[in-house]
């Protein structure tokens, strides 16, 4: 049995060195290792070794069979190095062939919008919060002082899922929820989804808004203007002007809408802003006490100042999209335009 073994291991040294190629290396293998292979078929033959002599015979197997093994990967990396030198070596590649360039994404022109808002009221103060879409009614209406039944509401084409459930009409629910949960003095923004019953080229089913709150001991409608003033003047350019009409909010006494100088015609006059030079963005106001107190604030002690806005409507008049419906279709063709 040894010296068929010392056999095995002599053939095995010898045969190597015709093994030239990957073909006759698999050859080489099947023949030594395999399961008809030499190795194989001496151990078969192990039941005729005596019990004693067994474990050298098998060591001496496990020592050929290693030998083997590491003979034929020695072979297999040569023969893969080899390859790949002689790819190498016949390929060519051009290192200083322009590339043909790749295409580069971009923000979507909301995500833009949205950016330089609230980076611009996080850099004085603000803090982001956030609420849900799936909205109570309590929340949307009724702390916003707006009763059931009350008119106010036909003017937000509401989407409910039943009595008291709602999509949210408007991120001012957000405000009705932090009073609950934050002491004053605080200063939030909170942009996001809103859902209204609507859908022509400058209304979507669904669509962004931004919510801004302050609430503190002495604020007034000075702050407020010269905060949206310059909110606006960030997104829109120094020269902005801003215009403040009465209006009429239920939760905000006064009420102001506010016009932004058109940055299509600066002012001029255009077919966009209707030739008056000014477009209509902002909803805005003093917090009505009724529902500071709802929120859970001393009326007496804090006041507050609110303001909305249409966070697409901004970034239609700022990129000149005259569809807000496009935003949402993710057209490749016109998100390109918009880069
Ligand atoms: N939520 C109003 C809307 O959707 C916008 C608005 C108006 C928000 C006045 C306010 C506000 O916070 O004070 O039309």
């Amino acid at each position: 049995m040894i010296e068929k073994l010392q056999k095995i291991k002599e053939n095995a040294s010898a045969e190597l060195s015709g093994v030239s190629d990957k073909a006759t290396l698999a050859a080489y293998k099947v023949k030594f290792l395999g399961k008809q292979g030499a190795l194989t078929e001496v151990l078969r033959g192990m039941r005729e070794v005596s019990p004693e002599d067994r474990p050298k015979v098998g060591a001496l197997v496990n020592e050929i069979r290693d030998a083997i093994e590491s003979a034929v990967a020695a072979k297999e990396r040569e023969f893969e190095r080899a390859e790949l030198e002689k790819e190498l070596a016949s390929s060519f590649i051009d290192i200083s062939e322009p590339s043909k360039g790749h295409e580069k994404g971009a923000l979507h022109p909301l995500s833009r919008v949205y950016e330089t808002l609230i980076d611009a009221c996080v850099n004085i103060g603000f803090k982001v919060v956030d609420g849900p879409e799936v909205e109570l009614d309590y929340y949307n209406f009724e702390a916003l002082n707006v009763p059931k039944n009350h008119p106010a509401r036909d003017m937000q084409d509401t989407f409910f899922i039943s009595d008291n459930l709602l999509l949210r009409s408007q991120t001012s629910s957000v405000q009705a929820r932090a009073m609950k949960s934050l002491t004053p003095p605080f200063k939030i923004i909170s942009p996001g989804r809103v859902y209204r019953n609507d859908s022509d080229a400058t209304h979507s089913p669904v669509f962004h808004q931004m919510e801004g709150l302050v609430v503190d001991e002495n604020v007034s409608m000075a702050d407020l203007k010269s905060m949206l003033t310059s909110l606006m003047r960030k997104t829109f350019g120094e020269n902005t002007e801003l215009r403040f009409r009465p209006s009429f909010f239920p939760f905000t006494e006064p009420s102001v809408e506010v016009d932004v100088t058109c940055p299509t015609c600066h002012g001029e006059g255009c077919r966009i802003c209707k030739g008056t030079g000014f477009l209509e963005l902002l909803g805005a106001g003093i917090v009505n006490p009724k529902v500071l107190e709802m929120g859970g604030i001393d009326s007496k002690k804090y006041r507050g100042f609110a303001f909305g806005f249409g966070v697409d409507r901004v970034a239609m008049v700022k990129d000149g999209i005259g569809d807000i419906r496009s935003m949402f279709r993710n057209d490749i063709r016109f998100l390109k335009q918009m880069k």
